[in-house]
């Protein structure tokens, strides 16, 4: 099987379906036909790799527990209860759920603190590998923080990487090189035709996130966006024909 980069991604599993990061919503994409998910990777106070989002567990706990991820174990983690009675995945088992219906996952690489990025990027490949998901046609690497992307490229050069990019980041040009980027991921809002160009012309494959919209992505894609991380996968896979 070699790489093809699909044109819908399903954002957190598929976000606006079920709880986002968690085996439910991988099961839900898998299941719907949906190849390609996104997940966020991050660590946990004991070094685990766990699939969520945020610093802290509030917005998504479904009794208003509170506090930052990166302070509880592992074990810590399994006992918070997320909305719909979900629970916080390890990466492991996710691999697993995506192994099961060969699935593909662009990994993002999120640490909790940017001192922790190469850590993070280290633990993640190191779950990759035991999972036996180590195959470049299934998996991509991508971080809004550069330090993890260039350890991926240390330790997994093979493994494509995707540089994100959203307002706040620095210039994305001298990282998308130093990496040697496949991909550079936008934030669909802020494009630019212009930007667009620029990065087709600099030799990256240029993904977007997170569109909704169908008409958005249909115009973002007439302009030369050619992937797109979207809450309801199947609904865009339908909608983008
Ligand atoms: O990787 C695309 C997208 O997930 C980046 O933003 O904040 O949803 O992780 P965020
Ligand atoms: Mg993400």
């Amino acid at each position: 099987m070699s790489f093809v980069l699909p044109t819908v991604l399903g954002h957190r599993g598929a976000r606006s379906v079920k709880t986002e990061n968690t085996i439910e919503a991988f099961a839900y994409a898998c299941q719907s036909g949906v190849r390609w998910v996104e997940l966020d990777a991050m660590l946990s106070k004991d070094g685990e790799a766990v699939v969520f989002h945020d610093e802290t567990i509030d917005r998504m706990c479904e009794n208003r527990e509170t506090g930052r991820l990166d302070e509880r174990t592992a074990e810590q983690l399994r006992s918070v209860t997320l909305k719909n009675g979900a629970k916080i995945p390890t990466l492991a088992q996710v691999l697993d759920v995506l192994n099961r219906y060969n699935g593909c996952v662009n990994i993002e690489i999120k640490p909790s603190r940017p001192e922790l990025a190469r850590e993070t990027a280290r633990k993640v490949w190191q779950v990759v590998r035991d999972r036996r998901f180590d195959d470049p046609a299934r998996l991509f690497f991508s971080s809004f923080t550069w330090d993890a992307l260039k350890e991926t490229k240390a330790i997994a050069p093979h493994i494509r990487r995707g540089v994100l990019v959203e307002d706040v980041s620095g210039d994305w040009r001298p990282a998308a090189k130093e990496v040697e980027a496949y991909s550079i991921n936008y934030d669909a809002d802020l494009l630019t035709p212009e930007l667009i160009r620029e990065i087709k012309d600099g030799g990256y494959h240029l993904l977007a996130y997170t569109v909704n919209d169908a008409e958005q992505a249909k115009k973002l894609r007439a302009q030369g966006v050619e992937a797109f991380f979207c809450d309801d996968p199947l609904f865009m896979t339908k909608a983008l024909g």
